[in-house]
């Protein structure tokens, strides 16, 4: 079997043409959603990856505001910074980069964001609300994999996922998504003793390791669906991800390319949370 590839820039278009739609009905009524994205210090990868997200924002009629601040702020001046945008009608969504400099506790920064303008959903309340079943915002990198997996027409129903990982912002929301939509749910991380012996048995296998080639094709059951979460470099330095990809693809019978698969759902579902957080404002 050659897998069919899921396409996340595809996807990602039209979803994003459908939050174009909304934020331009949004305008109409007076209200342009807004997001703030704060970065502290000089990280290359993490400049890269606001500029990104602010550049998506203005191509789809959402207002962005991006903070550069010094590697030398203090938590102190950090939170007042959030406390300011929590009350800031303008900005519906906020966003702070991670990693911070060590001598910031991103736990105390991420508690510190309204919950009702937690478009990241990494706080406790919003992972509360996950695991409740309550509405809230979904983390963005799981929830673009949930679309991802919605694509491809499967119903997760009675089907086995298996999760590589168990990360706050990738493993464990992903887990708790698919239990949502009632797939049988492993979790497997690095002390699991064999991992193939799982995903082996996975109708729906997901990987976010960060370590290329830890799912090789003897490690996947005849056509799964495989989504990479992975960003790493091979020896030639070209993109890949935690699948490998060359192999995987003639057992899967659907899986997601890297790049072109889950990275830009990230974005685009940050577009979506953000979007639904000036909604939900626009109408509270
Ligand atoms: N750093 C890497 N990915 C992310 C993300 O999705 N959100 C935030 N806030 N920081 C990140």
């Amino acid at each position: 079997m050659t897998a069919q590839i899921i396409d996340g820039v595809a996807l990602s278009r039209q979803i994003r043409a459908q939050v174009a739609e909304r934020a331009a009905k949004l305008a109409a009524r007076g209200v342009q959603p807004g997001l703030a994205v704060l970065l502290v210090g000089e990280d290359p990868a993490s400049a890269v990856y606001v500029r990104n997200k602010v550049k998506a924002c203005e191509e789809h009629g959402l207002h962005s505001v991006l903070e550069r601040h010094e590697s030398t702020l203090s938590e102190a001046a950090l939170l007042d910074r959030i406390a300011a945008l929590n009350t800031d009608p303008a900005i519906h969504g906020i966003l702070v980069q991670m990693p911070l400099p060590r001598h910031i506790d991103p736990h105390r920064i991420i508690e510190a964001i309204a919950t009702q303008k937690d478009v990241d959903g990494f706080s406790t309340l919003s992972a509360g609300e996950l695991m409740s079943g309550l509405p809230g915002f979904r983390p963005c990198t799981p929830y673009g994999c949930m679309k991802l997996i919605e694509s491809t027409g499967i119903d997760l129903r009675g089907k086995h996922a298996v999760v590589i990982g168990r990360s706050n912002t990738v493993g464990k929301p992903m887990a708790l998504l698919l239990l949502q939509a009632n797939a049988t749910v492993t979790v497997c991380h690095s002390a699991t003793p064999d991992l193939a012996l799982h995903t082996r048995q996975a109708d729906v296998l997901v990987a976010a390791v960060g370590r290329r080639n830890t799912v090789t094709a003897g490690m996947v059951k005849d056509g799964a669906v495989v989504i990479d979460v992975g960003i790493n470099r091979n020896d030639e330095g070209k993109l890949c991800g935690d699948v490998d990809y060359s192999t995987v693809r003639d057992v899967a019978g659907w899986i997601t390319p890297v790049p072109g698969g889950v990275g830009p759902m990230t974005i685009t579902m940050l577009l979506v949370n953000t979007l639904e957080a000036a909604e939900r404002a626009a109408t509270s």
